[in-house]
């Protein structure tokens, strides 16, 4: 991660600080501080990121991208809290911390999360109404809705949970990988192109390099479980394989998983670099970052 990702990650980190701090009593002061337990506990904060960047690369306006950055965040937070709880993934770590379930019990890290989900779309409509419904924001806010929703990221939750302990076919595993993890990476690049008030070839361009993100994005995760330091990770690690996930070292093994990820993300650069009349050279250096990142 260079420096410029770190200013970005800085900020948005500031500004998720804001959302939950408002308490008339006790009771919400409790549920802002499990709520802030998962949501500022650090990550990568890869997809407000990217968001945010690519849409100040594109000129788009960045106070809308602010706030749709961290509604995402949000979305992407929640989706951590209930993937953790025991009736999902039954993990412990994230983040490097204890899961919200183990410090707070299954009720709250459902609660949380729930409260995150919808905080966010709070945001998303302030913000159309704040653009006075501006196309763009209108556009990137339907993204990331549909993104989450049922043909996003959670059918992607519901077949990963749905196929644990069963041999699936190549086109199941890819719609796993596409709709789990790709979506939302989908989402965060796309809706750029959205503020940025880009033209459709150039949208289509955006759209198939973050597809290819969002791919390789789920294989070095799914690489790391096998062959990745827990402390890095911030996660347990061998777990896919203890839950019978059918992830892509499954089936390609670890060798494999890694050198397709790096492919995949080969293409993603290959497909920005069509995209004439920007300097988006910040998006290569992510790409290279992700093709070796241990965390
Ligand atoms: C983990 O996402 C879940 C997947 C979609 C693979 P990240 O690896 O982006 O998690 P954080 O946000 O950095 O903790
Ligand atoms: C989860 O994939 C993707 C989400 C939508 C949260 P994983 O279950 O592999 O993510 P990790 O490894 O727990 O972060
Ligand atoms: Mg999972
Ligand atoms: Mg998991
Ligand atoms: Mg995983």
């Amino acid at each position: 991660m260079n420096n410029d990702y770190r200013k970005i990650k800085t900020l948005i980190e500031e500004h998720l600080t804001t959302y939950f701090k408002n308490e008339n009593n006790n009771h919400e002061k409790r549920f802002n501080e499990i709520i802030n337990y998962s949501l500022l506990a650090g990550g990568k904060r890869l997809r407000p990121v990217l968001l945010y960047k690519t849409t100040e690369l594109l000129n788009g306006n960045l106070k809308y991208a602010l706030e749709l950055a961290c509604a995402l965040e949000m979305i992407h937070t929640y989706s951590l809290i209930h993937d953790d709880l025991p009736a999902m993934d039954n993990d412990d770590y994230r983040r490097g911390n204890l899961t919200s379930h183990k410090v707070y019990g299954d009720a709250m890290a459902v609660l949380a999360g729930d409260a995150l989900l919808n905080r966010a779309y709070e945001i998303i409509i302030s913000t159309i109404l704040d653009s006075n419904g501006d196309k763009g924001v209108i556009k990137a806010s339907e993204l990331i809705a549909n993104s989450a929703g049922f043909k996003g990221m959670i059918i992607g939750q519901v077949v990963d949970i749905d196929t644990e302990n069963k041999d699936i076919s190549k086109d199941v595993l890819n719609y796993i990988i596409e709709n789990k993890t790709g979506k939302l990476l989908i989402a965060a690049i796309v809706s750029a192109g959205y503020l940025s008030d880009l033209n459709e070839s150039e949208i289509e361009l955006l759209n198939k390099a973050a597809y290819h993100i969002g791919y390789s994005f789920q294989l070095i995760d799914d690489y790391l479980d096998v062959a990745g330091d827990s402390d890095l990770v911030g996660k347990s690690i061998g777990k896919d394989n203890k839950l019978g996930k059918n992830t892509y070292v499954k089936y390609n093994g670890i060798e494999r998983t890694r050198s397709d990820a790096q492919n995949h993300l080969n293409i993603a650069k290959d497909t920005l670099e069509m995209i004439e009349g920007y300097k988006l050279d910040f998006l290569y250096d992510i790409i290279e970052y992700l093709k070796n990142r241990e965390k």
